[in-house]
């Protein structure tokens, strides 16, 4: 039993959405994790990861393992006792710890095929609030939107503990993304964010408004076709995120390096601090900007068309 999932990127509105401001999210299907579920001769639940060196039995591994936990979620949501004899074969071209979500992929792809080879079918909504418990484990405190974007492979307009948005282009729009090839330490990025916001509530505040009205307006500008206007948006939703100590100097040189090799807007995305940055353009420019963002230093580049 095969299954797939997206990578993602956040448009606007990452960190501002764990304080329970609006986000916009994009799945990136040129990424992919993949998993299949089969039968075994083999004694015991066995996983296969060789992306990451992975060969283990499942109750070799600590309880907390990315992979070995979601399928003990699996089981326990079922009230499954005697586990079956399976091969888990997990695959991934989401580079790791890159803002693009692969963890929450791998968890969905794995809980879709597990539940399929068990018989029993879960809906997109178990499956989002499952991978949403996996998240916590690996993530602290996070606000949900990887797991619903990946889950549902739709752009979504999110706000957490509200019923997912969906959100339609009336103009297809192209993405640069460029990866700084730092992983992105996405759990001690939110905490200092947490830490700052501590300090200085009220201003922190502040910003995250700032950042909510930038998400509502990306909004609007993407459903009446005019995407243009988001180049000007990403510009400023990365200086409030500068102001949140989540950009690095890498990420402020990638997004320069787009800026002057034409894009329309740049600005981190995700987690910050190392990971991805992302870039607006011009079809026609797509390819310049990717090379530039090599030029500059990105260990990767990819260009996405959302619509
Ligand atoms: C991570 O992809 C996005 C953050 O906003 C954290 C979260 O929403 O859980 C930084």
């Amino acid at each position: 039993m095969k299954s797939t999932a997206p990578g993602k990127i956040i448009l606007f509105g990452e960190h501002s959405v764990v304080y329970n401001r609006p986000a916009l999210a994009v799945p990136v299907n040129q990424v992919q994790a993949e998993v299949d579920v089969c039968e075994s001769d083999q004694p015991g639940v066995w996983i296969d990861a060789p992306d990451i060196d992975l060969h283990s039995d499942l109750s070799s591994l600590p309880h907390d393992h990315p992979i070995g936990s979601v399928i003990l979620r699996v089981f326990r949501h079922f009230d499954i006792f005697h586990r079956p004899d399976l091969t888990i074969t997990v695959h991934s071209t989401i580079p790791v710890a890159s803002g693009l979500g692969s963890g929450a992929a791998v968890s969905v792809a794995l809980t879709r095929a597990l539940a399929e080879f068990l018989g029993r079918p879960m809906t997109q909504e178990q499956i989002n609030s499952l991978v949403f418990e996996i998240e916590k484990i690996h993530h602290g405190t996070p606000s949900g939107i990887d797991n619903t974007v990946i889950t549902y492979n739709m752009p979504v307009y999110y706000i957490r503990e509200q019923p997912i948005e969906t959100f339609k282009c009336g103009q297809p729009f192209t993405i640069v993304i460029g990866d700084t090839g730092i992983p992105a330490p996405t759990k001690e990025a939110v905490g200092d964010v947490r830490r700052l916001w501590l300090r200085n509530t009220s201003y922190i505040e502040e910003i995250f408004d700032e950042i909510a009205q930038i998400a509502l307006i990306a909004r609007r500008s993407i459903e009446s076709g005019r995407p243009e206007l988001l180049g000007e948006l990403m510009g400023h939703n990365h200086q409030y995120l500068q102001q949140l100590s989540v950009s690095s100097p890498e990420l402020d040189v990638l997004v320069a390096a787009a800026q002057k090799a034409g894009a329309l807007g740049a600005k981190l995305s995700g987690g910050g601090r190392g990971g991805n940055m992302i870039a607006l353009v011009d079809p026609a420019s797509a390819e310049s900007v990717a090379a530039a963002l090599i030029s500059a230093g990105a260990k990767r580049a990819i260009i996405t068309k959302i619509n």
